[in-house]
């Protein structure tokens, strides 16, 4: 079944609004997993805007499901992950000032760049994933890089979906089964929501892992944590 993993980055960018420490990252992150999440996801940006790199090093020793750290792998960001060691790395390519991932790799161009960061991180004993879009021919070079996994790029899933999801999914099945065929686990994730994401299993049940922030935490706004994570998990069965 595919596992949800819940990105707290929103829940730190409330925090950071006042500059205490309300609500605490850490108690919200046990509570994720307290209510189902089989994951936490983190997306630590140069400017700490919302997640730091200091939740990253506190978040580490107390989670005891799978931890995903997203970004782009400059030095401080290589150094950071390779000191905490989490269970996944996704590399994403948003140059530092991003509002946020908007694009996947061109594997095709930074082969040689991602293939010797994914193997130092892989000899550190971390899986990678690559952040990616539906383009066939980015995904087979992946298998090139030493990537363990996609990360496919949904925003333009979710944005069509909204018109014609029998169009908007197309693509994605395609990349799907390429990802598959290639031998490479596949990761889900950037604009899903209770509205787009059963159709998404649906269609394409070998998902690994999707990871969802945005929607997820505001839904929580009006359900709560708890309920909210349960509704998402319903839509993963
Ligand atoms: N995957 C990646 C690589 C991301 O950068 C983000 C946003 O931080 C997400 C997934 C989650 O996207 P959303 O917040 O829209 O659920």
């Amino acid at each position: 079944m595919t596992k949800l993993s819940v990105n707290i980055n929103k829940v730190a960018t409330i925090r950071n609004a006042r500059g205490g420490n309300i609500p605490d990252i850490c108690l919200v992150a046990k509570d994720c997993e307290r209510f189902g999440a089989q994951g936490i996801t983190v997306h630590p940006r140069p400017d700490e805007r919302h997640i730091r790199y200091q939740d990253v090093r506190d978040l580490k020793p107390i989670l005891t499901t799978e931890f995903n750290i997203e970004g782009y792998p400059s030095t401080g960001f290589l150094e950071l992950v390779k000191s905490v060691k989490p269970h996944q790395v996704t590399l994403v390519p948003d140059p530092p000032g991003a509002l946020t991932s908007n694009a996947g790799w061109d594997t095709i161009h930074n082969q040689d760049f991602l293939k010797e960061i994914i193997t130092d991180l892989k000899h550190a004993g971390i899986r990678v994933s690559i952040f990616i879009d539906t383009d066939v021919k980015n995904i087979e070079s992946a298998v090139k890089t030493g990537a363990d996994r996609v990360e496919l790029y949904t925003e333009p899933y979710a944005s069509e979906y909204l018109i014609n999801r029998e169009k908007a999914i197309a693509s994605f099945i395609r990349a799907a089964e390429c990802a598959r065929t290639c031998g490479l686990g596949l990761n889900a994730g950037h604009d899903l929501s209770l509205v787009n994401l059963k159709y998404l299993i649906q269609h394409i049940p070998w998902i690994d892992e999707v990871s969802i922030g945005h929607a997820l935490i505001s839904d929580a706004l009006y359900f709560g944590l708890e309920k909210t994570i349960r509704r998402y998990k319903d839509q993963l069965k």
